[in-house]
This record gives structure tokens, C-alpha cells and sequence, in this order.
């Protein structure tokens, strides 16, 4: 297992539209557990493989609190295939680093995907997790969640981002 370099906004590799995986092999697993390891060592709760450079239709999440054991989870290939509901929350993301913003998700979600076996599961989440899903399958798509915002707020956050960037 190896951390690997997380692609800061705005990098365009974060605009690709990410590949399904054909099969989830050995190295497809080498690469969930790359991107467990660079999540945790960023203290994020989410990563998705393009994030990395990978365009991959893959990500991990990681959404138990500090004081609670792990909680790991792996889609490949996912689909959101209901949604309900809406609900704020704020949210950061690893290639945005040091802005965080609330935007608006689903308040639950079932999601079809498979598993680190290549298994398929299906799952509905709601709350924090939900909008874990849902912002990690956005990277899938090339998809930010600065995209999100109003005009204001996306340029507020640009700002925000520029004037950090190589801090
Ligand atoms: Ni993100």
C-alpha cells in the first residue's frame, strides 16, 4: 500500500469523465487500498480514484467519527438508483483544501455497485453518508462541488482557493 498525490482544483484531470472498471482484478484492489490509505493520511472521508489521477469509476468512504471504529466502504462502478428527500450539509473535499461550503443533496440514497471482490451490493444510506455518496460519484463525472454553488459563492470560493493555492 503507498498514499498518492491527491490533484488539487484546478487540475482538469478532475474534469475527466472516469472509466467503468471492466474487472475488478488484483490491481484494482492495489488501487482501493492506495486510495483507503491516502484518505486516511488526509483525514478526509471520501476519495475518489480520479482524485489520484485514476480515471476510474471508483471511490472510498470512510464516514464513522473519530471516537467510533472504521468504517470502510468501496464502490466500483456505482449508481445512485433512488433518491429522496434534501438536506444541507457542509461539505469539504480533499482537492479543494481549507474551503468548505453547504450545499444542497439528496437526504437518502440507494446505491448499486460493487464490492472489493466484484461483488454487486446495493445499500441505502442516508444523512452524512448519503452526502458522502453523492459528492464522491460527482468526481466520477468530473463533477465539484463548487460546481454546486450559486455565482457568488462559486467566485467567493475561487477566491478563496487561489489565494491559498501553493500555501
Ligand atoms: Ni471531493
Amino acid at each position: 500500500m503507498a498514499t498518492r498525490t491527491v490533484l488539487k482544483y484546478p487540475d482538469p484531470r478532475l474534469r475527466e469523465i472516469a472509466k467503468p472498471v471492466e474487472q475488478v482484478t488484483d490491481e484494482i484492489r492495489a488501487l482501493v487500498d492506495d486510495m483507503a490509505e491516502t484518505m486516511y493520511a488526509s483525514k478526509g472521508c471520501g476519495l475518489a480514484a480520479p482524485q489520484i489521477g485514476v480515471s476510474l469509476r471508483v471511490f472510498v468512504v470512510d464516514c464513522a467519527g473519530e471516537d467510533e471504529p472504521s468504517d470502510l466502504r468501496i464502490f466500483i462502478n456505482p449508481e445512485i438508483v433512488e433518491s429522496r428527500g434534501t438536506q444541507m450539509w457542509s461539505e469539504g473535499c480533499l482537492s479543494l483544501p481549507g474551503v468548505s461550503e453547504e450545499i444542497k443533496r439528496a437526504e437518502r440514497v440507494r446505491v448499486r455497485a460493487l464490492d472489493r471482490e466484484g461483488r454487486p451490493f446495493e445499500l441505502e444510506a442516508d444523512g452524512l453518508l448519503a452526502v458522502a455518496i453523492q459528492h464522491e460519484l460527482d468526481h466520477l463525472n468530473g463533477v465539484l462541488m463548487i460546481d454546486k454553488l450559486s455565482a457568488f459563492k462559486r467566485r467567493k470560493m475561487g477566491q478563496k482557493l487561489a489565494s491559498t493555492a501553493g500555501a
